[in-house]
């Protein structure tokens, strides 16, 4: 249940309004997370140029980002650029992408305040260019106090890496606290993870059909509930978060353990039945 001090139901469109209606406020979720594909076919199959897609993209990371604000979502994560994107793709592409996300950065950060966003990033952020940096940075403290959604943005993320990142600075804290290996837990690579201050997604959102987890917070999602849907990232609005947000709540979520229906039987009565013969 959210707080109802977050709440901005009012602000919905009134076709939000019609799926939000349906969802269980006892049952929402906590942390959406989100990989935003399809850009590049989506503009394909318009015979756009793919850097077309990523600034439709954009425009949905903003639709999307407020709708989460205006059912007081806490926290939501994209991913916004991954390692291998940084690798892999054109430069050119890769340099559209970086001024996108100044760009973006600059022109929404009003609507952030007013829609009271808080910005954060994941990822070796250190290794983007330097002015991409110095707006990221501004975006994070101009928003700092606010006390709304936490969007926060993966950008040269990689799972893989942030497992690594992870382990070297657990390493380097063991040595100072000459702590030896059998007194690892889970706990401590928790608390070495980038996303250490939040929750783990609960539900994890891919869009354009997909079924890959692409190196995606491989350590947090350990338990969440996947939801794939065909649409393309441009297209993706509000309501789409909030149709994935009403599948998540039909889901039995078991962590390991029995369903409600899962037959289980009590212990003594079945023994009990056993000596009986
Ligand atoms: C996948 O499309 C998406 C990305 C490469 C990254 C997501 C980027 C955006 C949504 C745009 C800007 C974001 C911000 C925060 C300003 P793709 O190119 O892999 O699509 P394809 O698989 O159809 O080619």
């Amino acid at each position: 249940m959210y707080p109802s001090s977050t709440l901005r139901i009012d602000e919905l469109t009134p076709e939000e309004r019609s799926v939000y209606a349906t969802l269980k406020p006892e049952r929402m979720p906590g942390h959406v997370a989100i990989i935003m594909d399809g850009n590049g076919r989506w503009a394909g199959s318009r015979s756009l140029k793919r850097f077309l897609g990523h600034q439709q993209g954009a425009k949905s990371v903003q639709m999307v980002t407020e709708t989460a604000s205006r059912i007081g979502l806490p926290w939501l994560t994209l991913y916004a650029f991954s390692l291998e994107n940084n690798l892999r793709r054109p430069r050119a592409e890769v340099n559209f992408l970086m001024r996108l996300l100044r760009s973006y950065l600059e022109s929404n950060v009003q609507r952030m305040m007013d829609n009271n966003v808080r910005m954060k990033y994941i990822g070796r952020t250190h290794e983007l260019p330097p002015e991409v940096q110095d707006k990221m940075r501004w975006a994070e403290e101009l928003t700092a106090g606010n006390t709304g959604t936490t969007l926060t943005l993966a950008l040269n993320y990689g799972g893989r890496s942030e497992l690594v990142d992870a382990f070297r600075s657990l390493a380097v804290e063991m040595k100072l606290k000459h702590s030896s290996a059998e007194r690892i837990c889970e706990e401590d690579i928790h608390r070495h993870l980038y996303t250490a201050h939040m929750p783990d997604p609960d539900l994890l959102i891919r869009t354009s059909g997909e079924m890959r987890l692409s190196n995606y917070l491989l350590w947090q999602v350990a338990y969440t509930e996947i939801f794939v849907t065909d649409r393309f990232w441009p297209d993706f609005r509000g309501v789409n978060l909030l149709e994935a947000i009403a599948d998540f709540q039909r889901r039995e979520r078991r962590f390991g353990g029995l369903g409600q229906d899962s037959g289980e039987v009590d212990e003594e009565t079945e023994h009990a039945k056993i000596v009986a013969g």
